[in-house]
């Protein structure tokens, strides 16, 4: 375990006793105050190297800057209170003082109007919550629309797509990843979601275009991005879960073409150099100077499934991170519904059945709750996926 996540572990371990010694004993008790300091002298020690932590609980998971926990019998316990909380979200910032450490732990111990109440954020600690926001499946789900209208080529940030294209072109031909173009991209895409609400149609629009590693890409950005919308994601965390997206398969552009390509079944061979384009992609982009480490981690373990089976191979407490379990969801789903040389496209139903199935062993599974939530509302409101 690195240091920083012993940091962050000793952080909630001691905001967490420091709590209960507040509820049975109150704010003045001096184990209060020990368990205060100690709590305290964690945070900063993390914050020394990093301007922020995010925790955040999505059903009964907790994430810590991304990264999903084991939940030993101290974290589920803290899991649980913020959840009676209604907290979604604690982002904890640089220059976080004592005193909101001390008003942090005073909100959590507060239990005067039945465990609801309302903990403001301060300066540098923010609380949010995390929303699932198509859990209704109403049909009526703002982030992704409901009409039948679907945006139109017009509507794409074309400027920004021609670039990608351009930028791909050239990772292929052996010339650096010019990695601000991707962000553009990404950034574009935001943008283009958040005017019209409608992220998914976005993709639909995209099959046109010919180039398979190209179109994929991007079409698992809008679903990445799409997950991240609706779990609340903001950010430079969404920008990042979307340049890591457009950026996973990237190194596939150094595998030969004529494997990727390939009708006929692959020989163990040839499926063996396909399976290193984790590794391979992995590899270039830490040799890109400004890719988002997430783009790294993504890129090295999206073909990892829940389980850790799949590839490259991985020791087996490996932890996985968020951003490469979403990657995975929004590409195998891609993957199946996009039409290939060798096979027919295949029906959503069908795909999200089989993914339905792959819960708890492939796939992360409140990840993939929230994904087929979103497809089932767009399949509901959309024939255009
Ligand atoms: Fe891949
Ligand atoms: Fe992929």
């Amino acid at each position: 375990m690195s240091n920083d996540s012993q940091h962050i572990l000793d952080f909630i371990r001691h905001l967490l006793s420091a709590t209960a010694n507040a509820s049975l004993y109150g704010m003045e008790h001096p184990q209060v105050e020990r368990l205060t300091s100690q709590s305290f002298t964690s945070i900063g020690e993390i914050l020394k190297s990093r301007p922020e932590v995010t925790l955040m609980v999505v059903e009964n998971e907790l994430i810590i800057d991304g990264q999903p926990q084991e939940l030993g019998l101290f974290l589920d316990r803290f899991t649980q209170i913020l959840k009676s909380r209604d907290i979604g979200t604690i982002k904890l910032l640089y220059g976080i003082t004592k005193l909101e450490v001390n008003a942090l732990i005073r909100g959590l111990s507060n239990q005067s109007d039945g465990g609801t109440l309302a903990i403001a954020s301060s300066d540098h600690i923010r609380f949010g919550k995390v929303d699932l926001q198509v859990s209704g499946l109403s049909g009526d789900a703002d982030l992704i629309g409901s009409n039948k209208t679907s945006i139109t080529l017009p509507d794409m940030p074309r400027v920004e797509l021609a670039n990608f294209m351009e930028i791909y072109e050239a990772v292929k031909k052996k010339h650096k990843l010019q990695i601000n173009g991707v962000y553009d991209v990404v950034a574009g895409f935001i943008n283009v979601f958040r005017q019209e609400g409608k992220p998914l149609l976005a993709m639909a629009a995209l099959k046109e275009t010919d180039e398979y590693t190209f179109t994929h890409s991007t079409n698992v950005c809008v679903l990445n991005l799409a997950q991240a919308m609706a779990l609340g994601i903001e950010g430079q965390l969404l920008n990042d879960i979307g340049v890591a997206a457009m950026l996973h398969d990237i190194g596939k552009l150094f595998i030969p073409e004529e494997i990727l390509t390939k009708t006929e079944r692959l020989t163990d061979k040839e499926f063996n150099i396909i399976k290193q384009h984790p590794v391979k992609g992995a590899r270039h982009l830490l040799e890109t100077s400004g890719v988002p480490r997430l783009a790294v981690v993504t890129a090295y373990e999206h073909h990892l499934k829940f389980n850790l089976s799949g590839y490259p191979k991985v020791p087996t407490d490996w932890q996985q991170n968020l951003c490469s379990h979403m990657t995975a969801i929004s590409d195998f789903f891609d993957a199946l519904r996009t039409k290939r040389s060798y096979r027919k496209s295949i029906e959503v139903k069908q795909i999200t059945d089989m993914m339905q199935n792959m819960i708890g062993a492939d796939l992360h599974p409140t990840l993939t709750r929230n994904f087929l939530k979103i497809i089932l509302v767009l399949t509901e409101s959309t024939d255009r996926i």
